[in-house]
Formats: C-alpha cells, structure tokens, sequence
C-alpha cells in the first residue's frame, strides 16, 4: 500500500526504513530513506508516517529499558 504518493513509497519501503537499525528515528530520516532525499510535499501522508516512526521510537525505548 502506497503511505506517500508524491515521493511514491509504500507501507514495506517505510517498515524496512525503520528496521534497517535499532535507533530511534526522524521523519527526515524516514524521508531520506524512503525518497531518496526528497522532502514531503502536500503533507498528506505526514500523520501516517510519525504514527509508525512514534510506535518504532516506543519499541526502542521499551527495549532498552529492558
Ligand atoms: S502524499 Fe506524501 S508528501 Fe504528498
């Protein structure tokens, strides 16, 4: 499933930007991955896109206090 049609990247190409490391991470960081360095345009896929890097950053953070 497409998240961003302006910089087309799909739901796959995102989890596999935020698995890539065990790190916390960025929206540019996502976008920088995902785009090849493009920035978000129309900000549609914005809110979808910072409710999967929080869950990831969450994961990290309950990781490490482990
Ligand atoms: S849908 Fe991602 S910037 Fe427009």
């Amino acid at each position: 499933m497409y998240i961003c049609s302006c910089n087309p990247f799909t739901d796959k190409d995102l989890d596999k930007a935020l698995k890539n490391e065990a790190v916390k991470k960025k929206t540019s960081d996502i976008y920088k991955a995902c785009t090849g360095g493009e920035k978000p345009c129309c900000g549609s896929c914005i809110c979808e896109v910072r409710d999967r890097i929080n869950a990831h950053n969450e994961e990290i953070t309950a990781m490490a206090a482990e």
